[in-house]
């Protein structure tokens, strides 16, 4: 008995460990509609051997935009991307103006919004901008907030303005 309870412990800190290596592995951004939106860049760029980063910008060419709906699913490799775990749909405007109403949004958006100028209410009346998103943080956000498990992840991400599908952005990730 004596030692089964310092295995188990020792076994949740290595998990804990382990769950903490995120890579970011490729990144896709698609305009649906070039009059509406168009992406300067979308890229990953891999600085040394511990710094990677996101950046991406997207020009928005209908501004102010009032009404902004997101979709985001999470799929995990298996034989194929299959979904997990999450696949919601919000209201950003309103998620925005509370985001503790929404816990799972408030967690992405959390991951990325001290790298982004998406960080207020709508409207957005500006380009959209994410700037170095680096895999620190999302480390920090993974291990502390969700019990993932190691693979290989894409994060499917679908964007409406005023109701029409804009632009839909991709990140894979893999979990170690
Ligand atoms: C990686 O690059 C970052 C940013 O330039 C730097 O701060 C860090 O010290 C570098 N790490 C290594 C291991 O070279
Ligand atoms: C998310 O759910 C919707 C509605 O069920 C479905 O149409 C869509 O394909 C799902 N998205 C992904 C990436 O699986
Ligand atoms: C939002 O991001 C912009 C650009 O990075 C920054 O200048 C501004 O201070 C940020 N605002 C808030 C409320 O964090």
């Amino acid at each position: 008995m004596v030692s089964v309870y310092p295995r188990i412990f020792f076994m949740l800190l290595f998990i804990q460990l382990v769950l903490c290596l995120v890579e970011f592995k490729n990144i896709k951004c698609d305009s649906l509609d070039s009059e509406f939106d168009a992406f300067e860049y979308c890229l990953l760029k891999s600085v040394n051997r511990s710094y990677k980063y996101l950046s991406l910008k997207v020009k928005l060419y209908k501004v102010p935009i009032t009404k902004v709906k997101v979709n985001f699913a999470l799929l995990k490799k298996f034989n194929g991307y299959k979904p997990f775990l999450y696949n919601i749909t919000v209201d950003a405007c309103k998620t925005l103006r509370n985001p503790k109403s929404n816990p799972i949004f408030g967690y992405f958006h959390d991951a990325f919004k001290t790298f982004s100028n998406m960080n207020h209410t709508c409207p957005f009346d500006h380009d959209l901008i994410v700037d170095k998103l680096n895999i620190k943080h999302m480390d920090n956000q993974f291990s502390r907030v969700l019990p993932f498990s190691h693979g290989e992840y894409l994060y499917h991400s679908e964007w409406y303005a005023h109701d029409i599908k804009r632009a839909i952005v991709e990140v894979y990730f893999n979990l170690y």
